[in-house]
């Protein structure tokens, strides 16, 4: 059978100070599908995010990347897959004394020998394709939440990743705008086919876009189901079936 993983996660633990945030954490994420990450609020999901990106390291267990370890590897080899990584956090981001065209051509600049004429292309290219055409001298503040998400969206995709992470990309916009971002995500990682990794607690977006999911569980410090939205939707296990049919827990 083809190796179709990208990314492995191996008996993963996570302590701070004597505090166990997660633990036995197993899982792998497929090359070119959206993955979501769910579960209630503080049950380790950005924490697991920040794992999956590097910003921290295990207390126990590996990550792998195409079947190398991530945590093992040392400075250079870390650093030339998370050149491979976009990132978008809960907030934009975007540094806001800049423009968008400035903000992207930021991260060009910084890892890469382009000439200027081959970045504003591509920051033309980057800012089109989320929808942004026209709005390269804008300041953050001059444009909606809306499109301060879809700029950072821009922004992480310069430098063309095979893997693109989102904190509750939705969190802080109204249900029309929040259900546009699903459509751009699930539009991109067609296209491109682009690996997504989402963090989100919004079952309607979760429900739309996600090819398979894992939820985690704050008092079992790890995952308490893995599937498919239909799988989990009709799980045997009362908390996982409570949210994802929306009954209150
Ligand atoms: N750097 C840290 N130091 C200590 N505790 C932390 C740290 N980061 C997160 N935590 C704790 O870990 C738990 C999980 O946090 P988090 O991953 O942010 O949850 P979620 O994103 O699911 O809401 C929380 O109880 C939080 O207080
Ligand atoms: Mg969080």
């Amino acid at each position: 059978m083809a190796d179709n993983k990208i990314i492995e996660v191996k008996d993963l633990a996570v302590r701070y100070g004597d505090r166990t945030i997660l633990e036995n954490v197993n899982f792998q994420i497929n090359r070119g599908e959206i993955f979501v990450i769910v579960g209630g609020s503080g049950c380790g999901k950005s924490t697991l995010l920040r794992q999956l990106i590097g910003l921290e390291t295990p207390t126990k267990g590996d990550i792998y990347f195409e079947n190398i370890n991530f945590t093992s590897a040392d400075k250079k080899q870390k650093n030339q897959i998370l050149r491979r990584f976009g990132v978008l956090f809960q907030s934009s981001g975007l540094f806001a004394s800049m423009t968008l065209a400035e903000n992207i051509a930021l991260v060009l600049e910084k890892y890469t020998d382009l000439p200027e004429d081959k970045i504003e292309k591509i920051i033309e290219m980057k800012l089109d394709a989320v929808g942004l055409n026209g709005f390269q001298d804008f300041l953050p503040s001059e444009i909606s939440g809306g499109m301060k998400k879809r700029a950072a969206f821009a922004r992480s995709m310069a430098l063309d990743p095979d893997v693109l992470f989102f904190d509750e990309p939705s969190s802080g916009l109204d249900p029309v705008t929040s259900a546009s971002l699903d459509e751009l995500i699930v539009q991109i990682n067609r296209g491109l086919g682009t690996t997504m990794v989402i963090v989100s607690h919004d079952l309607a977006s979760i429900l739309s876009v996600a090819h398979r999911i894992i939820m985690l569980d704050k008092s079992q410090k790890g995952i308490i189901a893995a599937g498919t939205p239909d799988e989990l939707r009709n799980s045997p296990d009362e908390r996982v079936y409570n949210f994802f049919n929306r009954i209150a827990s």
